[in-house]
């Protein structure tokens, strides 16, 4: 299961990065204790969620990085929210927006958006891509998944061009837990791989 990482092209320079959450946080934790450690050459300078009780927010707090939440008003639209979003993170001026367990976040940082999916290009788009692996694998259909990381905007979901891949063997001798906790750990490794080399890229 090595990763392969492609770089992110013409970026020159990064040290500002930006991650937006829903929920637990454990890929931004891989982010933040990356580039505490010097493995990403950057650092968090804000994260942002769209829920208000999430357990990233309290990791941001604690890496003493501002946390913030922005969630959509009732009723709001979406481009109307997203430009709202946009005005918020752009006063953080990142170099690189990370969506680390977040919604599609479409084209206010052209090239400088990516965003995390625990499987492979063109499968599984959507939510519980983790569940529905496993049920396919349990329905004797696959054999494997993956994780990848690719740039934002993009037309589809969970679309856009490919940074970085890694496929990963679905041992369905195991339990669901065992498996949807491995998946994780290579969203990890390959999150902190695929920051560095952008951060690597543009020092
Ligand atoms: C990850 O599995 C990510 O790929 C998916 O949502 C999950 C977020 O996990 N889109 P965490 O909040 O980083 O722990």
């Amino acid at each position: 299961m090595v990763p392969s990482v492609a770089s992110a092209g013409d970026q020159t320079r990064a040290s500002r990065i930006v991650v937006l959450v829903s929920g637990n946080g454990s890929n931004l934790q891989a982010i933040l204790d990356a580039c505490a450690d010097g493995r990403v050459a950057g650092r968090v300078v804000a994260v942002v969620s769209n829920r208000a009780d999430v357990f990233a927010l309290q990791r941001a707090d604690a890496a003493g990085v501002p946390a913030v939440h922005i969630g959509p008003a009732p009723g709001e639209p979406r481009a109307e929210y997203d430009a709202r979003l946009a005005d918020v993170v752009a006063g953080f001026e990142p170099d690189l927006v990370v969506l680390a367990g977040w919604m599609s976040f479409l084209g206010w940082f052209p090239g400088q958006v990516i965003n995390l999916h625990p499987a492979l290009p063109g499968d599984l788009p959507g939510i519980d891509s983790i569940r529905r692996a496993w049920d396919s694998a349990l329905a004797g259909a696959r054999t494997s998944t993956g994780v990848m990381v690719h740039l934002v905007p993009d037309d589809g979901i969970d679309d856009g061009p490919t940074l970085s891949t890694c496929a990963v063997d679905i041992d369905t001798s195991g339990s669901f837990e065992a498996f949807e906790a491995s998946i994780h750990a290579v969203e990890h490794d390959l999150l902190v791989a695929t920051v560095a080399s952008i951060c690597e890229d543009r020092s």
